[in-house]
């Protein structure tokens, strides 16, 4: 699988990728999720919106700051559709609402970027009980995607195979932790060898008492996107759609904003070169767009 252009590197934008497939992009339903001023959400939505997509739809927990976006868009691409949906994913409740809102509208999504994430040191846990980092990043993804299927396959149906794509947005940090099946709480409990950390890690990473570590919950539910991705594809590349998981590179924007001082200080040393916001998210967008990408199918 070669991309189509093998010169991209780190420096290469969103808005540079956008343009280079904006035919992917023309006349197709588009929903992005975790979108909010400075966030890499903010720099997918402003590129796909700049190439007229048919409906362009941006789902995020705060209507205040996906509004912002939406009408920056508007801004710069008058003739694009957006609309803003409020979708919190760490309530179903939220999810179930979110996805009816884009059901109402559209019958078909052709590109789907559960881009949104959370990232906190102390424990927490969705409306129904999940924590909050695999609830939020994992666990609301997946229903969400679920719900949205139907218009997935309708995409799929009428399209040329592979062009419709789920891109789930992953980390790095997913090396910090397997999937924890016995444990996923992270309530003390037993987990075997291969769902542990891996050896070798620094003390700041061991589970508290209690069993908690917001780094590894961090690492889980990242593990789990790119799962998720696997499994999507293996079910539905028969039926002319892909998944791709990417990560985005080291961008600051509000994803360390739940970090106390020290948490920010360990984020600081993880790169030694820091994307911008746009540069941040050309990955997700040629994991979407790329035609050269599908001929695994
Ligand atoms: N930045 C990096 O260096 C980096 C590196 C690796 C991976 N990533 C991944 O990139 C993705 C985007 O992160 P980012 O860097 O753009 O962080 P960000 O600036 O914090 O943006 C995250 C977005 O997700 C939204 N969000 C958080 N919790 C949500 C929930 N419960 N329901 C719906 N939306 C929610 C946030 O909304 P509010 O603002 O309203 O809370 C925000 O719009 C994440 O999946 C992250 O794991 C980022």
């Amino acid at each position: 699988m070669t991309p189509t252009h093998s010169e991209y590197n780190e420096k290469t934008t969103a808005t540079e990728v956008a343009s280079a497939f904006a035919d992917q992009i023309r006349g197709r339903n588009v929903v992005i999720t975790g979108v909010g001023p400075n966030s890499l959400g903010e720099a997918l939505a402003l590129a796909i919106g700049s190439q007229q997509p048919a409906k362009l739809f941006l789902a995020s927990r705060t209507e205040a700051k996906v509004q912002q976006v939406a009408d920056k868009v508007k801004e710069l691409s008058p003739t694009t559709s957006v609309e803003a949906v409020t979708l919190n994913l760490a309530s179903q409740k939220s999810i179930h609402a979110a996805a009816s809102k884009i059901q109402s509208q559209v019958d078909r999504v052709d590109i789907l970027i559960n881009n949104a994430g959370m990232m906190v040191l102390e424990k927490e846990t969705t409306e129904e009980g999940i924590e909050i980092q695999f609830g939020t990043n994992h666990v609301g993804h997946f229903l969400f995607t679920n719900l949205l299927m139907d218009q997935i396959k309708n995409a799929a149906q009428s399209s040329e195979s592979g062009s419709t794509r789920i891109v789930n947005v992953t980390s790095a940090g997913h090396r910090l932790s397997p999937l924890r099946f016995h444990d996923y709480n992270f309530e003390g409990k037993e987990v075997p060898v291969d769902e542990r950390p891996p050896d070798g890690l620094p003390p700041m990473f061991s589970p508290a008492a209690g069993g908690y570590n917001g780094w590894l919950a961090y690492g889980q539910s990242k593990t789990a996107n790119i799962l998720f991705t696997v499994y999507l594809t293996q079910h539905l590349a028969s039926a002319g759609i892909v998944s791709y998981s990417v990560h985005p590179g080291s961008i600051w924007t509000g994803l360390s904003r739940g970090l106390d001082d020290s948490g920010n200080e360990i984020m600081s040393k993880t790169s030694n070169f820091w994307k911008s916001g746009d540069q941040g998210a050309a990955t997700m967008l040629v994991a979407a767009l790329d035609p050269a990408l599908n001929c695994e199918l």
